[in-house]
């Protein structure tokens, strides 16, 4: 077949691609019916739970050690395994994830906490891919909730904005659009050559992510305890009519059965405008894949960073993946500077979702101290190191 991926058996590998997409979604439908919970709010007891932690690459090994400090110090009840899988393994070995080792995440542990993928030592990245993009997949994690939120104001780069301005959360869809590498390329290295990349949308993914966001909405409160009330379906319809058009159906169905809850709509350039114009009126957005992947960056610029923004993928009543927005920055990996504050975060939302409340409300109330004793990294004003910083954090919760 020479050198070059043909498009024909690409575009077979997208077709089955989307066949399991469908069994995917049908399956967790059929799951989510029979569940009475649907958040990430567990209001039980909890009992000692157990945690895969996946540090992989650059700050990834600086920022998770810190988390797992703040977690102990905590006295959260877990149970905590580490794993090495990231670049210096698959460099060492070849290993990117072992072939039980979804299944083994989501029978053996009740949460995973991962840092960041990405090493230039390896320029396809298929670690990473394989990874983290496997769990979102292959775990069928299919929301993406990423809480946006303003701890300080010095932090905002907007002029006149207060912490109580930014507390919106953005719901992304994590297991479609054209993240799932759907495609192929024909005729590679000649004039004629063509790139196809098929952006997945199925109906039954599509409203399960708009029905989730609806849920949250509906049962998650802001900071200051006043309820939620709006969900803004951003997309790019007018141009990307397809798809487009079936995310207006799902959002204009599933938005009927919560009359309760303002529907809003905005095409993803508006909002990209309106997120540094004026960040007060959202509340839940809910998005495609990559638009979400590209307005959570522009939306951790107004929280000072990406150091400061907090992820967690999450299929309701299975094991859930909590991680750091940002990447494995290499130019900072191991040089004591990365901002910690997002995976400490991180790890707060993990406890949270797990049922320790309590815990998790203990350590965002301990960084917010941080940071008003600018006990913090150089990326948002202080002068200490990412140990010192985590160090502190810990050190002020055993205390507590
Ligand atoms: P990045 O998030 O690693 O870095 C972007 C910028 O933010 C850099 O200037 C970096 O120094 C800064 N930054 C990020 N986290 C910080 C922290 N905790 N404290 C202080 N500054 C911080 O994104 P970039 O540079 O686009 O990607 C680097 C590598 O990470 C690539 O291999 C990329 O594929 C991978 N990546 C992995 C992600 C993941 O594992 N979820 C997400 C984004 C990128
Ligand atoms: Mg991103």
């Amino acid at each position: 077949m020479g050198r070059d991926r043909t498009l024909w058996p690409a575009l077979t590998r997208s077709c089955l691609r989307g066949v399991q997409l469908v069994v995917n979604a049908v399956a967790s439908y059929s799951f989510r019916l029979a569940c009475v919970k649907f958040s990430g709010v567990n209001q039980q007891e909890p009992s000692k739970k157990r945690i895969a932690v996946i540090p992989g690459d650059g700050i990834g090994q600086d920022v998770i050690p810190q988390a797992l400090k703040v977690i102990r110090a905590s006295g959260a009840d877990v149970e905590i395994s580490e794993f090495d899988w990231g670049a210096d393994r698959y460099l060492r070995d070849g290993m990117t994830v072992p072939p039980d080792g979804f299944a083994m995440l989501g029978r053996d542990f009740d949460a995973i906490l991962a840092g960041a993928f990405g090493d230039p030592r390896v320029k396809t990245n298929i670690h990473a891919k394989e990874i983290l993009l496997g769990m979102r997949f292959k775990m069928d994690l299919y929301a993406n909730v990423r809480p946006v939120r303003l701890l300080d104001a010095a932090l905002c780069p907007l002029k006149g904005i207060e912490p109580k301005d930014v507390d919106f959360v953005v719901i992304r869809e994590n297991t479609e659009g054209v993240y799932t590498d759907a495609g192929g390329v024909f005729k590679q290295g000649t004039p004629d050559e063509i790139a196809i990349q098929e952006d997945i949308n199925t109906r039954k993914g599509v409203e399960r992510i708009i029905r989730y966001a609806f849920e949250y909405c509906e049962q998650h409160t802001k900071l200051d305890g006043s309820p939620r009330g709006r969900v803004l379906m951003c997309d790019k319809s007018n141009a990307m009519t397809h798809a487009g058009g079936l995310w207006q159906r799902a959002f204009k169905e599933v938005s009927g059965e919560h009359p309760q809850i303002a529907a809003q709509h905005m095409y993803v350039d508006a909002l990209c405008m309106q997120m540094v114009r004026d960040p007060r009126g959202f509340d839940v957005i809910v998005t495609n894949n990559m638009f979400g992947d590209i307005i959570t960056d522009l939306a951790a610029g107004l929280q000072g960073g990406l150091g400061m923004a907090v992820s967690g993928n999450i299929h309701p009543g299975k094991t859930s993946m909590f991680e750091p927005v940002h990447g494995s920055a290499p130019p900072i990996a191991g040089k004591n500077v990365a901002n910690p504050f997002g995976a400490i975060l991180t790890a707060a939302m993990m406890l949270a979702h797990l049922g320790f409340t309590q815990e998790a409300e203990k350590i965002e109330a301990v960084v917010l101290e941080a940071m008003r004793q600018k006990k913090t990294t150089q990326d948002i004003g202080g002068t200490l190191g990412t140990r010192e910083a985590g160090e502190w954090v810990a050190n002020f919760i055993s205390r507590r």
